[in-house]
């Protein structure tokens, strides 16, 4: 019998979220975000890592020059007292030939070299491997996004372990875990929390309704007491 009794939260340091806005489908407001930033604060988080879409797919017009732009003009306004420190980085969809631009040395990292990669929840990236492969080789250190959400993982699972010794780490969406994605979801958070797999948590926040969620859905003790710190 589960307890159901802590609160999924939001930690100190949130390294995946759409907070930064009018650039993906995350906030659109700027007004939106400094509000979830404030009480993000509040709650103590106190670094963020602003991680929009980069999908050209999507996004055709994204760049990384253009992000850069929005964040240098919003940043100033987080009012400084909150104590909280940001950095812009990105998620980037594995689309086809994005190891081709392992290379090119543009790519929005973390500080450490850390970069966010993610996949359709419909099917798998066929280059999945080959971009693993081209970001280690470049010195860089990939983190796949919400594995638990890559519902067709759930029948090769043994995939995860073959990324993993290439050099892949994982992080989990907070709110994964109250089961929102279903049954193939708790199957893949159950096989890497059982094998110490993922590396982190994060809000992926898109909007301020999640941040609700996030501040009063709980998650049985068992699972909390496996998840990373
Ligand atoms: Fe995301």
């Amino acid at each position: 019998m589960f307890s159901f009794n802590k609160i999924v939260g939001i930690g100190t340091r949130d390294i995946h979220n759409h907070l930064l806005p009018g650039v993906d489908d995350g906030f659109r407001h700027a007004e939106d975000s400094l509000e979830a930033i404030k009480r993000m604060a509040q709650e103590g988080c106190k670094e963020i890592y602003m991680t929009p879409h980069m999908n050209p797919d999507v996004y055709p017009d994204m760049t990384e020059a253009k992000l850069k732009e929005v964040y240098d003009s919003f940043i100033p306004r987080i009012p400084s007292e909150l104590g909280v420190k940001t950095w812009l980085a990105a998620e980037y969809m594995v689309v086809n030939n994005f190891q081709d631009r392992a290379a090119s040395g543009e790519l929005l990292t973390f500080p450490d070299g850390s970069i966010l990669i993610e996949m359709s929840y419909y099917f798998r990236s066929d280059n999945l491997e080959d971009t693993v492969f081209a970001l280690v080789t470049e010195g860089y250190k990939p983190i796949l996004a919400h594995p638990e959400r890559y519902l067709y993982m759930a029948e090769s699972l043994r995939d995860f372990d073959h990324l993993r010794d290439m050099g892949c780490r994982f992080q989990m969406n907070r709110l994964s875990l109250t089961g929102i994605y279903g049954g193939e979801s708790i199957t893949i958070i159950d096989y890497l929390l059982s094998k110490g797999m993922y590396d982190f948590m994060a809000t992926d926040l898109h909007t301020v309704t999640q941040l609700d969620k996030l501040t009063t859905q709980k998650v049985p003790r068992r699972i909390f007491n496996m998840l990373p710190k």
